[in-house]
């Protein structure tokens, strides 16, 4: 069997790039461990960037969440007893983001990979790569795929990046000392926009899906466990945390899902080694408080899709040899961003009172000054294409 391009995974890294690859013509075969139903239900991001809305819509993968998201003008940083929203439209007017879960723009992109003829095979075992010197290609569950390119779009946990010999990548890590426990509730959200929340007793994010449905999450201790949170405590934490402004009930209600994610800040450079080329995850990871890893994983799959455009249209390998660095500037800005969102909202046990006022003096400078605000906004919003 042969394709142009086999991409490792059905996450939106690898679907988006499949879809965007079919668009201009390339073929492309997707390799994903899990079955259909798990990647659909796989609750995670819900903000999409200004960018990542476009992207999805030019493609024309994007007519169910023109309908069905939600777009937002603002956020709220709670704090100190008080909540101070970021208002976009004043600090970056025209640009804003959507509340779309990002299960369903993995089911959209199913649905359009799959009405276009696409070749997209799932519970696939065992994927290896092979021969990335010069013509590659892919093994699984007893079967060969010759391909001119991978893709390895298969997550941090995935094989792609293993596959890169010992010595060839530069890894920069930093892990976090909490995690986050994530919460998916049937009721209706108690916020028009998100709320961003420190309080003494930790991080808290008040995000939501629908009408109907609100998506929450704790900071907890690195190796708290879904089992340690039955669903009282998680309310009365959310209510401790979140109901810390005069005159805000939180509204509960059934919890839905549950999910502890761990905080991990890492960049793998270069991302590219022979005929393979990583892209979101598999390359890179940030803590999930700057909603960024989603929107870096749009970013990385249109950069690789003109650089194999350019590459099977013309024969060129420009843009295929600056690919690495092209998606390295973008995501440099959302690691920075995103680790630094994280350092300003949650809570450092090993922070001193000197660490915790320098904390809130910055949460200060942000929620009164309009050039500090724009800073947060404009980077949360998502800065625009390279040109
Ligand atoms: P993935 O979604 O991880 O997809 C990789 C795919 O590869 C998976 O389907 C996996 O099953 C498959 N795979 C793995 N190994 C193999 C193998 N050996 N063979 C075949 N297939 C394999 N980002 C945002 O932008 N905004 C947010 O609001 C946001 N919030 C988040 C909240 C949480 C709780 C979490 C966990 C993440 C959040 N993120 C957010 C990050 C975002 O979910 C990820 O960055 C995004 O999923 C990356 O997409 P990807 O396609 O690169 O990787
Ligand atoms: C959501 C996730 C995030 O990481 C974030 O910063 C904001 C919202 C969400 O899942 O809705």
């Amino acid at each position: 069997m042969r394709t142009q391009v086999g991409i490792i995974g059905a996450g939106p890294a690898g679907l988006l790039l499949s879809h965007l690859l079919h668009l201009r013509g390339i073929s492309s075969v997707v390799l994903e461990k899990r079955s259909r139903d798990h990647v659909e239900r796989r609750v995670r991001a819900g903000v999409l960037e200004q960018g990542t809305v476009d992207t999805l819509i030019e493609a024309g993968v994007g007519e169910r969440m023109s309908r069905e998201g939600l777009p937002h003008h603002g956020i709220e940083l709670r704090y100190g007893g008080a909540g101070h929203r970021i208002a976009f439209e004043k600090l970056v007017p025209g640009r804003s983001i959507t509340v779309y879960g990002q299960q369903e723009v993995v089911k959209d992109l199913i649905a359009a990979r799959l009405s276009a003829g696409g070749d997209v095979r799932f519970e696939v075992e065992d994927v290896a790569v092979h021969g990335l010197e010069s013509e590659p290609w892919l093994t699984f569950g007893g079967e060969r795929l010759d391909c001119d390119v991978i893709a390895g779009c298969d997550g941090f946990h995935g094989v792609s990046r293993p596959a890169i010999p010992e010595g060839v990548l530069e890894v920069f890590e930093r892990e976090y000392p909490f995690a986050w426990l994530g919460i998916l509730a049937r009721v209706p959200p108690s916020s028009e926009e998100l709320i961003y929340t420190r309080t003494e007793r930790g991080f808290a994010l008040h995000s939501m899906r629908s009408p109907t449905v609100s998506r929450f999450y704790l900071q907890v201790p690195a190796d708290a466990r879904v089992e340690q949170w039955p669903d009282e405590r998680i309310w009365a934490e959310l209510k401790a945390r979140l109901e810390s402004v005069p005159g805000f009930t939180l509204a509960t209600g059934e919890i839905m899902e549950k999910g502890v994610t761990p905080m991990r800040s890492f960049v793998a450079e270069p991302m590219q080694y022979g005929r393979l080329y990583l892209a979101g995850d598999a390359a890179h990871i940030v803590p999930p408080t700057g909603a960024k890893g989603l929107n870096l994983a749009v970013a990385d799959v249109r950069v690789l899709t003109e650089a194999l455009a350019a590459y099977f249209e013309r024969g060129s390998t420009d843009l295929l040899d600056g690919y690495s660095a092209a998606c390295l500037k973008r995501v440099w800005r959302a690691q920075h961003f995103s680790w630094w969102m994280t350092t300003l909202l949650h809570t450092f046990e090993e922070d001193d009172a000197y660490g915790r006022r320098l904390q809130l003096s910055y949460l200060d400078y942000v929620t009164s000054s309009q050039t500090a605000a724009t800073t947060l906004a404009e980077n949360y919003v998502g800065l625009p294409w390279a040109p």
